[in-house]
């Protein structure tokens, strides 16, 4: 076992979903009810560094502040970390680590933050433990910690795919070795403040009382589908036009639950109608939503001013 004061530093990219993750088939392990489709975010992510420490209580800080073992992500961090403590090493209570992140998207407000936590949490522990584990199963440990997490141990375009065993050994995050150097998305804060209910919450209760959630698989598979076919052709239109309906169709899936999940702001809606507008003038833009009020704009180069002189946006270039 590592000494005290042994310590490792990781980075994983925050990722967004064109084609969404919506609906587990095991809430313990984070296996999915179907494949999904996701693009990584460069330069923005979480930096995570994990240290072991001889407090007798793990510590957590995100962006420099303590973040409270009993609170719903303090929970959700000790227990990942027990994952290892409790299978690997004994006595567990011995071991106790002090988890830095660092992250460079807003926190719980849709913008894939526990995605990139989680992986850069992983990657940080491969190092610290000298694992050398592949990507396969370092994507298979980061879904363990949130299922979208997965995806964000690949740079550019990944697919996870959902996979049929039991104990999710087949469901991890693969790359999907194709660029875009075209390919912009701009993030439009509508509104930074704290989800109001968790993906995971609204996830289950879609699963379990949505009468639409029976078509969302059928959507997926047709989505996956034309997305990798439009990213395969450089189709910009039909990716645009894809990611947005699967979103809306996720969204829609969450307004028939019981009680019913809306992550729409009035600000997020005038968003949407801005946007269909534009497409009618002749604009090519089309947007994606998480479990979040704030919108993601999908474009190209070739309209980045333009879409610019609309939206005050934060504009990353996947593949730049
Ligand atoms: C709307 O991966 O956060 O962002 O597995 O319960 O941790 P858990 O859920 P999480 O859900 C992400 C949902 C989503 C869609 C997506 O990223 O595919």
């Amino acid at each position: 076992m590592p000494d005290t004061g042994t310590t490792a530093a990781a980075f994983a990219p925050a990722n967004i979903a064109l084609c969404k993750y919506w609906g587990k088939r095991n809430q313990e392990l984070n296996l999915p009810m179907t494949s999904s489709l996701s693009v990584s975010l460069g330069d923005k992510g979480a930096a995570t560094r994990i240290t072991i420490t001889d407090h007798d209580q793990d510590i957590m800080t995100l962006n420099g502040a303590a973040v409270p073992l009993f609170s719903e992500f303090g929970q959700r961090l000790m227990v990942f970390l027990d994952l290892f403590r409790l299978n690997l090493y004994r006595p567990p209570a011995s071991l106790r680590f002090h988890v830095d992140t660092t992250t460079s998207v807003p926190i719980a407000a849709g913008l894939a933050s526990s995605a990139c936590g989680f992986a850069a949490l992983v990657l940080a522990l491969n190092k610290l433990f000298h694992w050398q584990l592949d990507a396969r199963h370092l994507s298979i440990l980061a879904r363990m910690g949130s299922g979208s997490a997965c995806r964000s141990i690949w740079p550019g375009f990944v697919e996870w795919e959902q996979g049929q065993d039991a104990d999710g050994m087949d469901s991890y995050g693969k790359i999907i070795p194709e660029v875009w150097p075209e390919l912009c998305m701009g993030l439009l804060m509508v509104n930074e403040k704290e989800k109001n209910i968790s993906s995971r919450v609204a996830m289950q209760r879609t699963v379990e009382t949505s009468t639409l959630y029976s078509a969302w698989p059928d959507k997926v598979e047709q989505d996956l589908a034309d997305i990798k076919q439009a990213i395969h052709e450089k189709d910009f239109s039909l990716l645009g036009k894809t990611a947005e309906s699967n979103a809306l169709a996720m969204h829609g899936t969450m307004l028939a639950a019981w009680p019913p999940v809306n992550y729409c702001l009035p600000e997020t809606m005038a968003a949407m109608q801005k946007i269909w507008a534009l497409r009618i003038e002749g604009l090519s833009l089309y947007f994606t939503q998480d479990a979040g009020p704030n919108l993601k704009l999908l474009f190209l180069e070739q309209d980045r001013a333009t879409v610019q002189s609309h939206f005050n946006l934060d504009i990353v270039r996947p593949f730049c």
